[in-house]
């Protein structure tokens, strides 16, 4: 078992397959990045699996497969394959834009997928055009039927931002309720990649716009997940991320890989190491090594809302949120 120095059991990891993206959205990559990461940095899927045995011998119990946009990396169902072959209990999800979600659903689901997060920040054509750049919105809720309908699990992250999208919460909630999608409400998080002037709205602040229209109670956070979770009347559960006001670091189980293999221990830090030398040997002592020591370094807090109230240096494309 992985535990951490503040007595954490780390049993989550998050991969990203890819930092590269189809969407500009303001909130994490408004822009081109510069340059991408050339392809050959990548790890191959080989060399990622050859990680996540590792992790799993370890005691990892979830994986989340995000990007970038995962979807963009030719041939990710093999990857899911190669994973549930080896460890069909674990928790295998994927984070994804659902743009290319309609062709490839069922052949995701047939691969071992378990389940998908997806973003819905707007159900108006042209606010997702004005917040990820390009027409989307007929696609990604093409996607998200698809991929209901072949099986998968599905939940939902909004990003509300004031004369944005703000005003579309309870129609986003109406939206995933009617199909028995989880929608969970994300305050906006900082970070230097971002398009300048966006006005977060706040978890309390959805929540006091919600509670005009709708009556429900706090069940507060389910395991370790970032979200704290409310119930309306109606048995529907919807959930509030606030990395600023909320302190769900004191539970975080999660570690991230980035498509170059470096092993982060936390989303906001910049400190991580890389497992790319020690896969591409072949050396699984080494990799082990390197994920205990990445544990162990895990520091207790983000800095969202701390007495600096600094602002995130990594991009959130390079780690999939
Ligand atoms: P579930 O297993 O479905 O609950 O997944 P999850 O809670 O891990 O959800 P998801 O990957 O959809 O994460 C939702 C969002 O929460 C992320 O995209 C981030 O924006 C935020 N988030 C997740 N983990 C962390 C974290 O460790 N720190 C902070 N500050 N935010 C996080
Ligand atoms: N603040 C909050 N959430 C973000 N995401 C991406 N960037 C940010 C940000 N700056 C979330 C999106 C997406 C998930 C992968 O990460 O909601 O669904
Ligand atoms: Fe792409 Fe996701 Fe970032 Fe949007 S939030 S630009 S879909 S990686």
């Amino acid at each position: 078992m992985l535990i951490d120095s503040y007595d954490r059991v780390v049993d989550y990891i998050r991969v990203s397959v890819t930092e590269r993206c189809n969407f500009r959205c303001q909130y994490c990559m408004p822009e081109k990045p510069f340059s991408w990461v050339p392809k050959e940095n990548l790890l191959s899927f080989e060399e990622l699996f050859e990680f996540m045995k590792v992790a799993i011998d370890e005691g990892v119990k979830k994986i989340r497969i995000t990007g970038g946009e995962p979807l963009l990396r030719e041939d990710l169902d093999k990857f899911i394959k190669m994973i549930y072959d080896y460890a069909p209990d674990v928790d295998l999800a994927m984070t994804t834009n659902a743009f290319l979600l309609k062709g490839t659903a069922q052949k995701l689901k047939d691969a071992g997928l378990k389940r998908i997060n997806v973003s819905i920040d707007t159900l108006k054509p042209e606010v997702a055009q004005a917040i990820a750049g390009k027409d989307v919105l007929k696609n990604v809720l093409e996607g998200v039927d698809e991929a209901l309908k072949v099986g998968l699990k599905v939940k939902a992250n909004m990003v509300p931002m004031k004369g944005m999208n703000a005003d579309e919460i309870s129609d986003v909630l109406e939206y995933c309720k009617a199909r028995d999608i989880t929608v969970r409400f994300i305050e906006y998080m900082e970070n230097a990649y971002a398009k300048a002037g966006i006005s977060k709205l706040s978890g309390q602040e959805a929540l006091d716009e919600l509670s005009k229209k709708y009556s429900f109670v706090s069940e507060g956070y389910d395991g370790a997940s970032p979200a704290k979770y409310y119930k309306m009347d109606d048995g529907y559960r919807f959930g509030i991320i606030e990395p600023y006001g909320d302190d769900f670091c004191k539970q975080c189980n999660r570690i991230r890989l980035t498509a170059e293999g470096q092993l982060i221990p936390c989303l906001y830090f910049d400190e991580a190491m890389s497992i790319a030398e020690s896969v591409k040997r072949g050396d699984i002592k080494g990799a082990a090594a390197v994920l205990k020591e990445v544990v162990r370094t895990k520091p207790e807090k983000n800095r969202w809302g701390g007495e600096d109230d600094e602002v995130s240096t990594r991009a959130f494309y390079e780690t999939g949120g």
